[in-house]
């Protein structure tokens, strides 16, 4: 693992709208304040982030193309996207990146719609539920992924 490993963080449609948007959901922290809180806990656990947010499903697939060889993996919450967009699913496969989805609402609890997610079977792992704790939660566990993979030598990419 770089020393200083690098983790781009994507939020998609809607996820702008945090703080006003449906505050009994999704609660009343904006985008930047969540941002800030990962941007502090990825400091303590010594990795750098990137950030980046979009309405257009191509803008995130353009990006997550765009950084590939920079970054080492990625927290994303797809928002609406979660459900259906097999294009952004194949970008995280076909970019090889180790990715761990995160939402802030308990997906299980809510719509039948929700339930399903066509970007959890390329992503190591799914934490939802959790408001911004979901995103720490899923920082942390990226990195281990990442810690496990260089101790077993193997590469950086997800293999999924
Ligand atoms: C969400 C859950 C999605 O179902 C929804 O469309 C979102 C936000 C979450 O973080 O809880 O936009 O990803």
């Amino acid at each position: 693992m770089p020393s200083k490993p690098r983790v781009l963080v994507l939020d998609g449609p809607n996820l702008n709208l945090l703080g006003e948007r449906s505050p009994h959901i999704y609660g009343r922290q904006t985008l930047a304040e969540v941002r800030a809180l990962l941007a502090e806990h990825a400091r303590t656990r010594g990795v750098e982030l990137e950030f980046f947010q979009s309405n257009h499903e191509g803008a995130l697939i353009d990006r997550l193309h765009e950084a590939r060889h920079r970054v080492q993996g990625v927290v994303i919450n797809p928002g609406a996207l979660t459900h259906y967009s097999y294009a952004l699913r194949d970008a995280i496969e076909a970019v090889g990146l180790p990715a761990v989805e995160v939402h802030l609402s308990d997906l299980h609890a809510r719509e039948e719609f929700r339930r399903i997610s066509v970007i959890a079977p390329v992503c190591i792992a799914q934490v939802s539920g959790r408001g911004a704790q979901s995103y720490l939660e899923g920082l942390d566990r990226l990195i281990s992924y990442m810690s496990a993979k260089e101790a077993t030598g193997s590469s950086w990419k997800s293999g999924v």
